[in-house]
């Protein structure tokens, strides 16, 4: 979800503005994306990297989230969302951790739809983490193993990386790059996003589906 800062400087505001702005179109991308019948959908919200970030924008980031879970929490649930926050939990704050745990509690009979949320994620350590001995070498306390396989892999601002994101489940992702702001995405986006997927040849290293008939 890059492009917070951005957006903000770009209208003369402070970047936790811009954090303000994402996380109400994180709201729109989530209800958007249930209704369209994605069964997953996760966010990377904070990398386990963006602790080199300055400690008030960290403090604002941590404030949101925990503001975003107390009063979203019951709508996620109304709507079938089951929320589930991936990453390492030990070194946040505890008011978070257990707004945390009671937002997955509350969400965990949702169907429609899994959201997961990545708070302090490093893929790298998560993928040690899911190598007992590498784990034990490391102790890295990522707290869940490996994902799903990643259909398709979407980052917002500009960027063209992967930043730590999911990597091991994104072998055969389909990927795309979008210059838009995340705070300015909208449903016209994703349904662009969704015609281009839905374009897509997936082939997980087999023949195209012409060439076997
Ligand atoms: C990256 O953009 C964005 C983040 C580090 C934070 C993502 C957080 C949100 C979208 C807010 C709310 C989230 C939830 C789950 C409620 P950036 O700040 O690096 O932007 P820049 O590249 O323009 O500086």
């Amino acid at each position: 979800m890059d492009g917070n800062g951005r957006w903000a400087e770009r209208r003369g505001r402070p970047r936790w503005m811009g954090h303000v702005a994402g996380a109400h179109a994180v709201r729109r991308v989530v209800e958007y994306a249930a209704r369209a019948a994605v069964e997953q959908l996760t966010l990377y919200a904070f990398s386990s990297d963006n602790w080199n970030r300055p400690v008030e924008e960290v403090g604002t980031l941590f404030d949101l989230f925990d503001s975003h879970l107390r009063t979203q929490t019951d709508r996620l649930a109304r709507q079938g969302i089951r929320l589930q926050v991936i990453g390492r939990r030990d070194r946040l704050p505890l008011a978070l951790r257990g707004a945390i745990s009671a937002a997955e509690a509350r969400t965990s009979a949702g169907r429609r739809m899994t959201l997961r949320v990545a708070i302090d994620y490093s893929s790298r350590a998560a993928i040690l983490a899911s190598l007992p001995t590498a784990a034990a070498l490391h102790g890295t306390p990522q707290g869940e193993t490996l994902l799903p396989p990643v259909d398709l892999l979407v980052r917002t601002g500009g960027e063209r990386r992967l930043s730590d994101f999911l990597l091991w489940e994104s072998a055969y992702a389909e990927l795309a790059f979008l210059d838009v702001l995340w705070p300015d995405i909208g449903t016209a986006h994703l349904d662009a996003l969704f015609a281009d997927y839905a374009a897509r040849d997936r082939r997980f290293g087999a023949l195209p589906q012409r060439a076997t008939a």
